[in-house]
């Protein structure tokens, strides 16, 4: 039986339909107001709980085997992001749980100090690693289904918003490949107690997405770029009424600044382990928008 957090995310939606498409056992760690539905009528086993409340974490991991963590934090970074998962090993270990699948992030070890999100999850990398449990680490750039509603906003209008550098480049990961690469750590030989880099086939630049919009919808896409400076400005001046905000806004600020991209090695590594093909951003586009 699979423990999945986060199962009602973008990923943890992935995660649980491929699970269930090979009828696998899996429990689905949700809120009760969230949209579960569909999980449900899939076949997964749902339990009520929060991540804020350790009794729930406790309660949720008894008789499972393989935990994959894919939840997100909103703007309670220490609470989900640190501590649920701290909590989550740890009764991991009590359960004899067999592997433990992390999703972290790309550039998670470059040290940024105002990235709360990264911070977090380097300290769980590290508490997982000293653990003692079989583990997986996946550091991901960003997902490829971020872009859809840009897409479909593109549809309607042709316009692109792009924040900082056009020149930075990232390799955006299909979300279903990282869904299917999470699934297969736990009996993939080589992927036992490792920390993968996972992107896309292709390194593209910020500036480029907007062009394969335009391909993808046979539309001259019409850029609008913003400089980072302009999104500092508004951060600074949130942080007089939300301090909390401002700090929080840290992680997407160093998500807008830096590139996050994987390099050949790692991608070729990550073919090899997992034995597959890595699907492009515009592959993955056109699959959903249906173009
Ligand atoms: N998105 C990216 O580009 C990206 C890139 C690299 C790494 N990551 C990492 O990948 C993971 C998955 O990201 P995602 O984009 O799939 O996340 P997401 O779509 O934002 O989903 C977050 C999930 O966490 C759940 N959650 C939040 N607070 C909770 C709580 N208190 N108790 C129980 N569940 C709670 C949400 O449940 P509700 O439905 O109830 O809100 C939702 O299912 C995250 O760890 C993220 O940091 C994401």
């Amino acid at each position: 039986m699979f423990l999945v957090t986060g199962a009602t995310g973008s990923l943890g939606r992935r995660i649980v339909r491929q699970l269930r498409d090979i009828e696998t056992p899996i429990r689905g760690f949700v809120r009760l107001f969230s949209n579960y539905r569909e999980l449900e009528d899939r076949g997964a086993e749902i339990f009520i709980g929060d991540l804020k409340n350790d009794k729930d974490i406790a309660k949720s991991t008894k008789d499972i085997d393989y935990i994959i963590s894919s939840h997100g934090s909103g703007e309670d970074t220490q609470a989900l992001d640190y501590r649920a998962n701290i909590e989550l090993i740890d009764c991991a270990k009590e359960n004899g749980v067999k592997h433990f699948v992390y999703i972290s992030v790309l550039g998670v070890d470059r040290g940024y100090e105002d990235a709360p999100v990264f911070k977090a999850k380097r300290e769980v990398e590290k508490y997982l690693m000293a653990s003692g449990l079989n583990y997986t680490i996946l550091r991901p750039s960003g997902f490829a289904n971020n872009l859809l509603p840009l897409a479909e906003r593109f549809r309607e209008t042709g316009i692109y918003l792009l924040i900082g550098d056009p020149q930075n480049r990232s390799s955006i990961v299909s979300t279903d490949d990282l869904a299917k690469i999470a699934i297969a750590s736990v009996r993939v030989e080589g992927a036992k107690n490792q920390i993968f880099s996972v992107g896309g086939p292709q390194v593209i630049t910020r500036g480029e997405i907007p062009k394969i919009f335009g391909r993808i919808f046979q539309k001259d896409p019409l850029i609008i770029n913003t400089p980072l400076v302009v999104f500092d400005g508004l951060r600074s001046g949130l942080g007089l009424f939300n301090p909390q905000l401002q700090r929080s806004l840290g992680t997407l600020r160093t998500l807008l600044a830096h590139e996050f991209f994987c390099t050949p090695e790692e991608i070729r590594k990550l073919e090899e382990t997992y034995d597959m093909k890595l699907e492009s951003l515009e592959s993955f586009l056109r699959r959903y928008l249906g173009s």
